[in-house]
């Protein structure tokens, strides 16, 4: 049985101050509800010291919403996988599609990415997703095949990566994908790591849906059974809704 793994990415919003708030308010509305399964927040880095002190002796996570692939050195505005362990950060989340879309990453630097995470001993969320005009032309399979292949090459063990599939056309858009195309997706990408690692790690990877969850979508998607959770955006802003994402998950 797979253990359900649900994170708040918050990408460039809130200051330190509110960012503390809101994990404050993440933590009071998630109350003692949310330990059978994984919950965990990301926000800017400025904000993961003061967060990860909000959040320090419970159970919500303290994650980071990427980092570099060189130890340090002079790699201005980066920041390394070192110095993020050292704040308590758990996960680090690699290669979202704003990343792939806005900053240049590909599937070789997410590789990087990746191998240091683990090499840091932190674990990793792969994100993978196909763009719109992938999914109408269909070729949706063979580019989150791809990008699974990409990230992971050289991965021997893959206990410490959860795997996020996130199409592009479904990420702030309000549009999810229905638990029909999001299960069919999981299940291509749980197939995909078997071929590539075995059916004992396939079974136990976790793949989490992302892309306009939301309280009122949540539950069905996460019934589906290759689903087994959500990287959540806009509503992880929010502490209630947030809080009653991760409670349909657990
Ligand atoms: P969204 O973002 O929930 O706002 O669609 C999801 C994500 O980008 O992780």
């Amino acid at each position: 049985m797979r253990r359900k793994i649900v994170v708040g990415n918050w990408k460039m919003n809130k200051t330190v101050a509110e960012s503390t708030e809101l994990a404050s308010a993440v933590v009071a509305a998630l109350g003692s509800d949310c330990s059978a399964c994984e919950a965990g927040i990301a926000p800017t880095y400025p904000a993961l010291d003061s967060v990860g002190r909000t959040i320090k002796g419970g159970e919500v996570l303290l994650v980071a919403q990427n980092c570099h692939y060189e130890d340090d050195g002079a790699f201005t505005g980066e920041v390394s996988t070192g110095m993020l362990n050292a704040l308590g950060c758990s996960y680090v989340i690699i290669g979202h599609s704003e990343r792939r879309q806005y900053f240049g990453e590909t599937d070789a630097t997410v590789n990087l990415r990746i191998k240091k995470v683990l090499a840091a001993g932190m674990k990793a969320i792969l994100c993978v997703g196909e763009t719109l005009e992938e999914r109408e032309s269909g070729a949706f399979e063979a580019v989150v095949s791809t990008q699974v292949t990409g990230g992971l090459q050289g991965v021997v063990d893959i206990s410490d990566i959860v795997i996020a599939y996130e199409p592009v056309w479904a990420i702030g858009t309000g549009r999810t994908a229905s638990s029909e195309q999001a299960q069919e997706v999981h299940k291509i990408i749980r197939n995909k790591v078997a071929e590539l690692y075995g059916a004992p790690a396939a079974d136990a990877v976790r793949i989490q849906y992302g892309g306009s969850v939301k309280p009122s979508n949540a539950a069905e998607l996460f019934a589906m059974p290759d689903i087994d959770g959500g990287l959540i955006g806009g509503a992880a802003l929010k502490a209630e809704d947030f809080a009653a994402i991760v409670k349909a998950a657990c």
